[in-house]
């Protein structure tokens, strides 16, 4: 059965070109915005109508930062599993990184994750190539044939490129083609160590990565791409200097964008106490004044955007030693609500403003100009949020294949009702015989 056309309707809709959220119908017809006003019905008569009664309706979230895992390690997660958990979450696009086994560093690899996700995803995923080969820092990976095979970025992510030599080429490479570079920003010779360098490391014993380590990275790629002017991301910005260097940086008027994940506003070094390896992601949880600084960085503009950093690790893999387990932590189920937390709640963010950061400001970041708005034409991608509805996280209901989350048994607030990709409700999974049934697991894109 093909929907070609639904009506959402009763819902508050948070566009991120108005002003303020207005009680507005969505049509989407044949996959794409076709309307947005009311009485809609009377134009679509035979649209199939979902009542968003008491919700929000925003665009579909948009994540520029997820681990997928395939090919390689998918005892971890897939492009399917990962996909399932995005919009369980509320995303209908996620970029995933090219730190897998081996890694996304060819055309043919980048042609593999979008083949994978046209006939397994929930959402579309886009695949973000390697900048050098084999992430090993050395030799710029072949950056124009993965643009052209339909790469959206290059990063390395998972170490940075130390190298200011083959940092330079490759933001003049990419500037060829105004392609995005990302960054993991973080200079190795400073770090190796398994958490934020601080009181509480020395007392638990264990190695630092210190907030200079980061920072040094950012001043010198800024300083880099001064007069290049490529287009530059710093991902997952984890402490109060990287904000200022890149607030400076946007003074004068730079070409940098940033991002921030959910745990970095919510969680402090001081959460590793207990050796919980939950907490050990990379960059570390930092101080209070470097979330502080985050979510100052997110009010002024500093920060444009909300990522995940989803980053799904087997459970016995996380069971080793502090020093010896993963970084990462799932992100995907739990973004919107603990953002809700950390930003809507204690008034830092309107809840427009937060699906801005979480739906235009990505798409702008990775280039995207058919999503994360409703202009007609767009892609009829779009989440329902029930903004006041309670729940508790519980790992074990996770879509993904890991479970590794620090976030277990809290409870929040605001949840994902509907997932819509192309005009089909992707999340809750059709049951047998509901209106909008997808009769087989094709994939979307
Ligand atoms: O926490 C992290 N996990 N940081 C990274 O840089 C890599 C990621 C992963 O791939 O697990
Ligand atoms: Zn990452």
């Amino acid at each position: 059965m093909k929907n070609d056309a639904l009506l959402i309707t009763n819902g508050v809709l948070l566009d991120p070109q108005r002003q303020k959220p207005e009680r507005l119908e969505v049509l989407i017809v044949d996959g794409l915005i076709r309307a947005v006003g009311t009485g809609l019905k009377a134009t679509a008569p035979q649209a199939a109508v979902l009542d968003a009664k008491g919700g929000y309706v925003a665009p579909g979230l948009i994540d520029i930062h997820v681990h997928l895992r395939e090919p390689g390690q998918e005892h971890k997660e897939t492009i399917a599993s990962g996909s399932a958990a995005a919009v369980a979450g509320g995303f209908t696009t996620i970029c995933c990184m090219p730190n897998t086994t081996p890694a996304i560093d060819t055309d043919a690899q980048i042609e593999f994750v979008l083949t994978q996700a046209a006939r397994t995803a929930l959402c579309r995923v886009l695949p973000f190539g390697a900048i050098t080969k084999g992430r090993e820092g050395k030799e710029l990976a072949e950056l124009q044939l993965m643009h052209d095979a339909g790469a959206v970025g290059f990063s390395d992510d998972g170490c940075g490129v130390a190298s200011a030599a083959v940092m330079l080429k490759a933001l003049q490479y990419v500037k060829m083609f105004d392609g995005l570079i990302s960054q993991h920003c973080e200079e190795p010779t400073l770090s190796g160590g398994a958490m934020h360098a601080s009181l509480t490391a020395m007392r638990l014993g264990l190695g630092g990565i210190p907030a200079v380590a980061e920072e040094l990275m950012i001043a010198r790629d800024l300083q880099l791409n001064a007069r290049i002017k490529a287009r530059y991301h710093v991902q997952h910005i984890s402490t109060a200097g990287a904000c200022e260097l890149i607030r400076r940086a946007k003074q004068q008027g730079q070409n940098v964008t940033a991002e921030v994940a959910p745990h970095h506003l919510l969680l402090t070094d001081t959460c590793c106490d207990n050796y919980d390896t939950h907490f050990k992601m990379n960059p570390p949880l930092r101080s209070q004044q470097d979330v502080q600084a985050c979510i100052e960085g997110l009010v002024d503009g500093t920060i444009d955007c909300l990522a995940t950093d989803h980053a799904p690790h087997a459970r016995e893999e996380k069971e080793l030693e502090f020093d010896r387990a993963p970084f990462g932590i799932l992100g995907l189920e739990t973004a919107l609500p603990l953002y809700i937390e950390a930003l809507v709640k204690p008034g830092h963010l309107s809840w427009l403003e937060l699906i801005r950061k979480m739906t235009a400001q990505p798409a702008g970041i990775a280039g995207l100009k058919d999503r994360g708005t409703f202009a007609i034409g767009s892609l009829g991608d779009i989440v329902i949020i029930q903004g006041d509805e309670k729940w508790t996280i519980d790992p074990e209901k996770s879509f993904s294949r890991s479970r590794n989350t620090p976030f277990g048994g809290r409870e929040v607030t605001g949840r994902v009702a509907h997932t819509i990709t192309g005009g089909k409700i992707v999340f809750p999974r059709p049951t047998a015989g509901a209106e909008f049934a997808k009769p087989s697991n094709e994939g979307i894109v």
